[in-house]
């Protein structure tokens, strides 16, 4: 008894019965759809994704889950019901859900949107970690992003669902999320499979601007190239590519994505500006990073580069990184 493939066929099934609530239930139809029509997702996007809704009340999907033959066991392990003295509830009651797909494109795991925000209950509900889903080494949109990244010799990192959905809907494939901002080796290693360039554009917060800082040491470490978009603030991709056309989202994003150095010592130089402490700091700061490059060759021209910018000796930043480099080792 393969208890895996169990799970997946039960994860098929849910996906499909909450797509089909999405297009054909009225419930479904006035709330579900109604919601993903107010914040401008076209149908197209809405199937490539395989949105669908999940029914309020306590236990409607588990019921019809358990008419047409699906056994307990599975559908609390996958998480899709939660078992309540000897009844089973339905998880993602109430909300949109976005099915997360594996790179083969079988559905691993979901993800519930609340309609409203009321701040008592958590905006995001995720499936719970389970031999078929582990958030940490999966990509929320990488089955549908693949082909572009590898056309594109290029990847876009974001943070959420509809972050990913919205740039497809500007035309824009090459994207992942982390599903939030916890961004793991595993998951840089999962986008290595078709590409050694990162963008990452996280939200323009301050909780965005950390996680970029962190996301830039751990892509290095990969020996993955990395650029940062740094977006307004208050801004995420998806509320940005709504302000303007789909090609000018392209040129804005080439336009003003930078590479790592240029973006971390903009940050810190804002914070530093002349305090010559600060200054000092910065440059620590990058050398930081730069030392974490495993490829000597590659590091090199960082140097250069680093150099340049802050107009520091070559010599200097070198000695600072062969430091960094034997602490380590
Ligand atoms: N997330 C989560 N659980 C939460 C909050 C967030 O799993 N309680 C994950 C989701 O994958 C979410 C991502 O972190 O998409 C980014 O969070 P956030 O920026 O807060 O949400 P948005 O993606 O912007 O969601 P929306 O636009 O629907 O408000
Ligand atoms: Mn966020
Ligand atoms: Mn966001
Ligand atoms: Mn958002
Ligand atoms: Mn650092």
């Amino acid at each position: 008894k393969n208890d895996r493939e169990s799970m997946m066929i039960v994860n098929s099934f849910a996906q499909k019965s909450f797509t089909e609530n999405l297009h054909e239930n009225s419930q479904g139809i006035a709330i579900g759809m109604g919601y993903m029509r107010e914040r401008g997702f076209r149908d197209e996007i809405i199937k490539k994704f395989q949105v669908g809704y999940c029914l309020e009340g306590w236990d409607a999907f588990s019921n019809h889950a358990q008419e047409c033959g699906f056994k307990k066991e599975y559908l609390v392990t996958t998480g899709l019901s939660i078992e309540k003295e000897n009844r089973l509830l339905d998880r993602f009651r109430g909300r949109v859900i976005f099915p997360i797909h594996g790179i083969a494109g079988r559905v691993q795991a979901f993800g519930g949107r609340i309609l409203k925000n009321d701040k008592k209950s958590a905006k995001y509900l995720n499936s719970p970690e389970s031999e078929v889903y582990s958030k940490s080494r999966i990509l929320y949109g990488i089955f549908q992003a693949k082909k572009s990244i590898v056309q594109n010799e290029k990847c876009f990192l974001v943070e959420g669902y509809t972050d990913v959905l919205s740039f497809h809907q500007a035309g824009i494939e090459n994207v992942v999320a982390s599903s939030g901002t916890a961004l793991t080796a595993d998951q840089i290693r999962l986008i290595k499979r078709f590409t050694n360039n990162i963008t990452i554009i996280y939200d323009g917060d301050a909780a965005g601007i950390k996680a970029s800082l962190r996301g830039i040491d751990l892509v290095l470490e990969q020996e993955v190239n990395v650029k940062v978009l740094l977006l307004p603030q208050g801004e995420d991709p998806d509320s940005f590519s709504r302000t303007m056309g789909a090609s000018e989202l392209m040129e804005y994003i080439e336009k003003n994505e930078s590479d790592f150095i240029v973006f971390k010592t903009n940050l810190l130089l804002k914070d530093a500006k002349d305090d010559p402490v600060k200054r000092a700091n910065l440059i620590i700061e990058i050398v930081h990073s730069i030392a974490i490059i495993p490829d000597g060759i590659i590091r090199a021209v960082y140097v250069r580069e680093c150099s340049n910018i802050l107009n520091v000796d070559e010599r200097v930043l070198y000695t600072e990184i062969n430091k960094i480099i034997h602490k380590v080792k």
